[in-house]
């Protein structure tokens, strides 16, 4: 049975160049989308920009241009990275667009409505960098940059009534916040007494922004109208039933950076609203660079576009799925990226594909052998490729991505273990038949390897399976069909040699 998915990643600030970091979660969402449709579901994918708030005034005026020409600009520079990393996303929302100020005109009256927001004076410690009034405590940890004092009457939302409606959310849905440490961590945080939320801005000091309904002194703080995009591309009072059919999203995917702001503001917001709250909020990692989380303002950015054109799209994916465990941090280095490349990619992987398809070419003038005779270890292959692809599945589901894929790779390596006691290379000259299972027991395997790993590389596995001359994307055994004459092999992972001057 078909089922909706809805998987969603941040909508990216656009006072910053897209870098590794927001490539890693935009092809995250990708693969987990590429995976639902394989299997089946009917998935939507979003992705898209955060334009509005001070950061971005100040990229513009820094460069004396328009805030919206300066949008404009930089959406180029995101969808064009988005294009060549073969994002399949199926909508790109931008927070200037007229369907979202209009949400977010909507839902601000809908909150004001229930009683749930109220003007103050408020004095406190402001963090231009957070664009936020940030706590005494937040101030002497000392992780937030350009603290001024601030004293300024604002609109604020009763984020606190809805404190322990939240609390009780979160012990009932374990799977709500992932994982699990993450959780603890948002409940830990709400141990203490939750503050109101100052939602608005007064345009003496910023002015790109969405005005409030209710006051056209006032912009929308940048958070509160950025989160709102989940549900305005979701059709939120434009298509109701498109919105029933996609809403609550299943998957919102972000980073630790931005933990709070989706499971306590966004939550609360939606309650207020009485809308249903999203199944999934995940936060993955960072990657960091020699121990440092890459940021434009350390200067210590992977530019995604560099390594595309060095090693191709499809490494890159496998890289950034491969090496970090969902969750923890993970280490940029151009060493491990060779090392993986070279023992999964090259060796494992591509050294597989070429074995075979010489042997056939050499032997059976390029065309598929059959399985004639199964004998025990046949069988036993067969048995060991349906539990990987059982196996790979509930990894993927537990959100085990670099397990999955290493499940995957369990299979290779076991028919590269099987090739070199079966020997098939010396079986062509004494027995045609029995070479002739060898080969199509392996090359069925990779077939369904490179179905598994499609998600994760669509075009080297297309290319892959181009050689294996089938289009026959079923994940149990047999699908290939004997008889047919293979496609051109082309080098698909050839080894990279290091050049030791450019390993960080
Ligand atoms: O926070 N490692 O946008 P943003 C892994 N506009 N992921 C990284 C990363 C790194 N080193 N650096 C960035 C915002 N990311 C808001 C979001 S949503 C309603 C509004 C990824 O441009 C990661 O997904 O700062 C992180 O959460 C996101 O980029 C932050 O992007
Ligand atoms: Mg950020």
């Amino acid at each position: 049975m078909s089922e909706q998915f809805y998987i969603t990643t941040p909508i990216y600030y656009v006072n910053d160049i897209p870098h590794i970091g927001h490539a890693y979660t935009t092809i995250l969402a990708d693969v987990l989308n590429r995976y639902q449709k394989q299997v089946g579901n009917d998935s939507f994918f979003l992705t898209g920009l955060d334009e509005h708030g001070q950061k971005v005034q100040d990229a513009a005026k820094l460069r004396g241009i328009d805030p919206i020409d300066h949008c404009n600009e930089m959406t180029k520079r995101f969808t064009s990275l988005w294009d060549k990393l073969h994002i399949s996303n199926n909508d790109f929302i931008r927070t200037t667009e007229k369907r979202h100020k209009k949400v977010v005109r909507e839902i601000l009256n809908i909150v004001n409505d229930a009683g749930d927001i109220y003007i103050d004076e408020y004095e406190g410690l402001y963090s231009i960098s957070e664009e936020r009034f940030i706590t005494e405590k937040e101030a002497e940890n000392g992780q937030f940059r350009d603290i001024k004092k601030l004293k300024e009457k604002n609109y604020f939302f009763k984020m606190s009534k809805y404190q322990n409606a939240l609390i009780n959310h979160i012990n009932t849905n374990p799977e709500f916040i992932q994982p699990e440490h993450r959780k603890n961590e948002i409940l830990g945080f709400l141990q203490q007494p939750l503050n109101d939320l100052c939602i608005s801005r007064p345009k003496s000091r910023l002015n790109w922004g969405i005005d409030l309904p209710f006051d056209k002194d006032y912009v929308t703080y940048v958070w509160f109208d950025a989160l709102i995009n989940y549900i305005t591309a979701a059709g939120y009072n434009q298509n109701d039933e498109i919105f029933e059919k996609r809403w609550p999203a299943d998957m919102h995917l972000i980073g630790k950076d931005i933990l709070t702001t989706h499971a306590v503001y966004w939550p609360t917001i939606l309650m207020s609203a009485g809308i249903e709250l999203p199944k999934t909020i995940f936060a993955h990692g960072w990657w960091l660079m020699r121990d440092e989380k890459m940021s434009k303002s350390t200067g210590n950015v992977v530019d995604p576009i560099n390594l595309i054109e060095d090693y191709g799209v499809d490494p890159v994916r496998y890289y950034l799925m491969r090496e970090m465990v969902l969750g923890q941090d993970a280490s940029f280095t151009s060493e491990s990226f060779i090392n993986r490349y070279n023992s999964d990619l090259a060796n494992d992987f591509g050294n597989l594909l070429s074995r075979i398809s010489t042997l056939i070419n050499k032997n059976y003038e390029g065309v598929m052998p059959a399985a004639a005779e199964l004998s025990s270890e046949e069988l036993k292959i067969i048995k060991f490729s349906s539990s990987v692809v059982k196996n790979f599945d509930s990894l993927m589901v537990k959100m085990a991505i670099n397990d999955a894929i290493e499940e995957a790779l369990q299979l290779v390596r076991k028919i590269n273990k099987y090739f070199e006691h079966s020997t098939p290379w010396k079986a062509v000259k004494e027995d045609k038949t029995l070479a002739g299972t060898i080969l199509y027991t392996g090359a069925e395997s990779l077939r369904i390897v490179s179905v598994l790993l499609s998600p994760i590389m669509p075009e080297r596995t297309k290319e892959l399976l181009a050689v294996l001359n089938t289009d026959n994307s079923d994940r149990s055994w047999g699908g290939l069909k004997p008889g047919k004459k293979l496609g051109k092999l082309t080098p698909l992972f050839p080894r990279i040699v290091a050049d030791t001057n450019n390993v960080n």
